[in-house]
């Protein structure tokens, strides 16, 4: 089949490449949206991102196109008109699993991080500066992490926790059986505001989640509470973040995904003046440590995206029942 396939990157073509035995792929670097769907012409499917916006009038010109099949080769799917793929009887499959470690692992990296400023005192050391001042940070050991959203990456990112001996409180709609026989113990989601000392989002952005932390969820954290974020943008309302983190209510704050992340992440933008103040102004802090959507990116998950994207083509190509089928 031939496929266009939209945000590609070096790392893309190389896994894809690795991995396609079959299909005419054709790599285009430019994202995905209004202006530049007409790239899609004369293809069958369409391979997409997280930051590509697969709109209600995308959809239309993609039909219009001739494409038969909508690959995200992500676990995520809000950036997706779903029910206009519905609408217009374009199947869209996903890649629900690739590497549920490397987001968990990720999220404890930046813990770790920001608590012990190891970013910091590699860059002292390197220019000779051997103090410790200011790089003081306190055990992880004993200390109560809240966790929302408990599915594939927060059972694990829980499992983690509970090995380094914290205490781990959980909140998602359905509570996980073996978490609690582990040691989580589920509350409301108020009690996870009020009790953590560090709370990480590995809940989806749906209606629901969307802005969960903001004005209203900070005023109820304790002081000098370590948020972390590594789910979608969307779940931390931006300003209420910058705030918190002037008023000392957020003591730390690590992001690997951002509400306007799509105008930024995934590009090399150091010879460009950043027009997002909001970014720059959370860069400002020392206190906050930003990472441009790389939890995902591990040798495991690349492979493991790949193969799958290809496999539900293929089972799209055949005929065959769609297992990673959305809508
Ligand atoms: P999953 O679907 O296995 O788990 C999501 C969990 O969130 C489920 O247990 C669900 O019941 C729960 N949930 C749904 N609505 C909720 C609500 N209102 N409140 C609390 N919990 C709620 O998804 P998985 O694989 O664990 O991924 C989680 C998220 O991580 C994805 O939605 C995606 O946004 C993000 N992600 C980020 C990556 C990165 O590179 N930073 C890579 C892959 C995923």
């Amino acid at each position: 089949m031939k496929i266009a396939f939209f945000s590609s990157k070096m790392y893309d073509r190389e896994f894809f490449d690795r991995y396609n035995t079959r299909h005419e792929i054709i790599y285009f670097d430019a994202p995905l949206n209004e202006q530049t769907v007409n790239l899609a012409w004369d293809c069958e499917v369409i391979c997409a991102f997280v930051n590509d916006k697969i709109t209600a009038a995308v959809i239309a010109a993609l039909k219009a196109s001739g494409v038969r099949l909508i690959a995200l080769r992500s676990a995520g799917f809000n950036n997706t008109d779903i029910a206009a793929a519905k609408a217009c009887d374009i199947p869209v499959v996903r890649v629900p699993a690739y590497s549920p470690h490397a987001v968990a692992e990720h999220a404890l990296a930046l813990i770790l991080t920001l608590n012990r400023k190891t970013h910091k005192a590699y860059n002292r050391v390197r220019e000779g500066n051997f103090s410790l001042e200011r790089l003081m940070g306190f055990d992880l050991f004993g200390k109560t992490v809240g966790v929302i959203g408990t599915g594939k990456i927060g059972q694990i990112f829980c499992t983690n926790m509970l090995g380094i001996g914290c205490k781990v409180l959980a909140f998602d709609v359905i509570a996980h059986k073996d978490l609690e026989a582990a040691g989580v113990e589920y509350l409301p989601l108020i009690d996870i505001f009020q009790q953590s000392d560090i709370i990480s989002l590995h809940c989806p952005l749906t209606e629901q989640t969307r802005h969960i932390i903001d004005q209203n969820s900070i005023a109820m954290m304790k002081q000098g509470v370590m948020l972390i974020n590594t789910s979608r943008g969307g779940l931390v309302n931006t300003p209420a973040s910058i705030e918190g983190l002037k008023t000392g209510r957020i003591g730390y704050l690590g992001l690997d995904v951002y509400e306007q992340e799509e105008k930024l992440f995934f590009n090399d933008l150091s010879e460009n003046v950043i027009e997002d103040d909001d970014i720059m102004r959370l860069l400002s802090f020392p206190n906050v440590l930003i990472t441009s959507h790389q939890g995902f990116f591990t040798q495991e998950a690349l492979a493991e995206i790949a193969k799958t994207t290809l496999a539900n083509i293929k089972a799209f190509e055949a005929g065959n029942l769609l297992v990673n089928r959305v809508v």
